[in-house]
């Protein structure tokens, strides 16, 4: 495969080998096909380093204990792929989808036919919203479907069963809007369809718990961890639909999107409709936390910026 046709394309590891995204087979007995039996990871690298490659493995690793699946070859293996995978597709900038199946089995739900999970790990490029979106915000409406409970479905497993987040988008954007505001099944806010939710208030930064139906989101853990260095007071708070109409500031934040301002819900304006003040600071501080926070896959990453692997992350 050229060069040129793979940074068009992305690339996929798959079976041991980094091919073509458009070449990649799997097989239609996979169970993570026929019953979304399995987990991913979406994962952002800049500038040659992958943003917090040990919280996203540390996820993926519990996500596979819940499920009780053996990842092959341990999460050091999966690491190395991660790497193999963006050393073939060698940009820059880049979005990794790593994907664990429970592999090939029978034509029944009984995940004890399977014998070996799968691993694919995909390096493409990934454009969420349009500039302009970014630049003056999304609009929100809440949706009809609620997030499911932690004892159907804990949203706290990024499983393939994304049904419920995939639905919930179709209707915001058949209902004109961007993105869909999750409730859970007490009617509190949890989250949007892939991306965790802020609200700033009378100075304090709130976003839901992960138990009212949120995901641990990487790029929220490091949001938090970003207003305590700035100073900004935030913390982790049951939210409802009041409390996002009496904000100041609504933002979501996402590995995929990264940092998206929020301007209406349900047609109503949130705070000044326009990126606030706080918003732009910690999307400053974002920023400059790609730069510290990322591991270099290959040698060409360049000196001086800080691995994360240990207790740095
Ligand atoms: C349901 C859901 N919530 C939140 C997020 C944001 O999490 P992260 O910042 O780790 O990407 C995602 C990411 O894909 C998601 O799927």
């Amino acid at each position: 495969m050229t060069r040129a046709a793979r940074e068009r394309e992305g690339v996929v590891w798959i079976d041991g080998a980094v091919v073509g995204i458009g070449e990649a087979r799997i097989p239609v007995t996979d169970h993570g096909l026929l019953y979304g039996d399995g987990i991913f990871e979406g994962i952002r690298v800049y500038r040659r380093r992958v943003f917090r490659l040990d919280r996203h493995l540390a996820r993926f690793g519990v996500a596979a204990r819940h499920i009780g699946l053996a990842l092959p070859g341990g999460i050091d293996s999966v690491r190395e792929i991660v790497f193999e995978t963006l050393r073939a597709f060698d940009r820059d900038d880049a979005y990794v989808r790593l994907i664990a199946t429970r592999g090939e089995g029978a034509l029944g739900v009984d995940p004890t036919t399977c014998t070996t999970p799968r691993i694919l790990c995909i390096a493409a490029r990934v454009s969420i919203y349009p500039e302009q979106k970014l630049r003056d915000g999304v609009d929100l409406v809440t949706s009809s479907l609620r997030r499911p409970p932690a004892d159907v479905l804990d949203p706290r497993v990024k499983s393939l069963n994304y049904l419920n987040n995939a639905l919930a988008k179709l209707e915001a954007r058949q209902r004109g809007a961007d993105e869909a505001l999750l409730l859970n099944a007490a009617g509190m806010v949890a989250e949007a369809s892939v991306a965790n939710l802020f609200a700033h208030r009378d100075g304090v930064l709130r976003t839901p718990p992960s138990t009212d139906g949120a995901l641990e989101g990487v790029t929220r853990a490091t949001v938090l961890e970003l207003a305590a260095e700035l100073g900004i007071p935030a913390r982790e708070q049951t939210l409802g639909r009041f409390d996002l109409f009496a904000a100041d500031e609504v933002f979501l934040t996402g590995t995929g999107a990264g940092l998206v301002p929020a301007r209406s819900l349900d047609g109503r304006r949130l705070g000044a409709g326009a990126p606030g003040p706080i918003f732009e600071k910690i999307r400053g501080a974002f920023a400059d936390a790609t730069r510290r926070l990322g591991v270099a896959f290959d040698a060409r990453a360049g000196r001086g910026a800080r691995e994360d692997r240990g207790s740095a992350d």
